[in-house]
């Protein structure tokens, strides 16, 4: 990407971090977060390297609450399953534009944008993906545009499969496609679900956050008996998790009880460590390798090739 990036320093070392060198510790410590809600952790195995790439398995990253991880989670799944060996696209498809800011991108200067791609015939998605500086790992970036397009779209045919014939052309290219869906269930959030394989769901561990979840489950059953049959639930990603609070403990167990083994066993855990990385424009797992968070991100993104 040539989009200067703002100057990051290395981030001082934190507790956490530790990981790097002592995965022991790493594994007594999840073991025990597994065990606090009633769990046995299973190992996850390494994905063996892929010698070919495609067809993209296409999954959506939705919650219609904001704040609870999506475009973080996006990133970092997106950058860990590069680190091991997937062609991996991430769709910004949020007006906001966070996902494209995270990278490095000047999403607001950018001539193209999956905007030009939703509206325009006859506009390439080749004039509009982006390279990151993660090997392996590419954008197709947005910004305020998009939110002319969920207006616009309402008139056409076809309003819902608008985002699947745009990234039609380039599925046999890569093997995991994320889309990071806006907060909402609007139109942009449907034409997500109606292309995607399937849904991967982050909940914060917070009091409120089952409340939304039905909603969120009902549109899922709508978008599967009109539009997209096949659309499964990848999992359930608990984030903003503190494993010093009994609260956010109760939670996790509370997501548990509701949904059984699609909860992953990764965990985020909250940590500044996160908002430290949009501040750089890179993915944990290059910002602070050795971390917990990065870690965690790991295990999700090997959960989700074996899902
Ligand atoms: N695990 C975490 N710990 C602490 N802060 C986080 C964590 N995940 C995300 N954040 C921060 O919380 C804010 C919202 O996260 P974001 O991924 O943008 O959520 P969403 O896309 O669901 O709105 C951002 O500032 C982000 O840096
Ligand atoms: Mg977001």
């Amino acid at each position: 990407m040539d989009t200067p990036r703002p100057f990051a320093p290395r981030p001082e070392p934190l507790d956490e971090d530790r990981y790097g060198d002592d995965h022991d510790e790493l594994d007594t410590e999840l073991d025990a977060a597994a065990e606090s809600v009633g769990r046995r952790r299973v190992k996850v195995p390494e994905p063996a390297p892929l010698t070919e790439h495609g067809p993209a398995r296409v999954i959506a990253v939705a919650n219609q609450k904001g704040g609870v991880g999506k475009t973080t989670s996006t990133i970092n799944v997106g950058a860990a399953l590069a680190e091991y060996g997937r062609k991996v696209l991430l769709v910004d498809f949020d007006p906001q534009g966070a996902l494209s800011v995270g990278l490095g991108v000047q999403a607001h200067d950018l001539d193209a944008t999956i905007y030009n791609l939703l509206m325009e015939r006859g506009a390439e998605i080749d004039d509009v993906i982006l390279k990151t500086n993660v090997e392996g790992m590419d954008l197709l970036p947005s910004n305020i545009d998009l939110s002319a397009a969920e207006v616009q779209l309402v008139t056409e045919v076809g309003r819902e499969q608008a985002l699947g014939r745009a990234i039609k052309p380039v599925l046999d290219r890569y093997d995991i496609i994320l889309i990071d869906c806006q907060p909402s269930l609007g139109l942009l959030t449907i034409n997500a679900l109606a292309c995607a394989d399937s849904i991967l769901i982050p909940l914060a561990c917070e009091f409120f956050s089952l409340r939304g979840v039905a909603l969120l489950m009902d549109t899922i059953d709508k978008v599967q008996q009109r539009l997209n049959p096949d659309l499964k639930i990848l999992g359930i990603l608990a984030t903003m998790f503190d494993p010093r609070t009994l609260h956010t403990k109760e939670v996790r167990q509370r997501v548990i009880e509701a949904f059984g083994d699609l909860v992953f066993e990764a965990v985020i855990n909250r940590t500044v460590r996160f908002p430290e990385t949009t501040v750089a424009g890179e993915p944990i797992t290059t910002w602070a390798p050795g971390s917990n968070g990065a870690e965690a991100y790991r295990l999700l993104a090997r959960e989700v090739l074996i899902r």
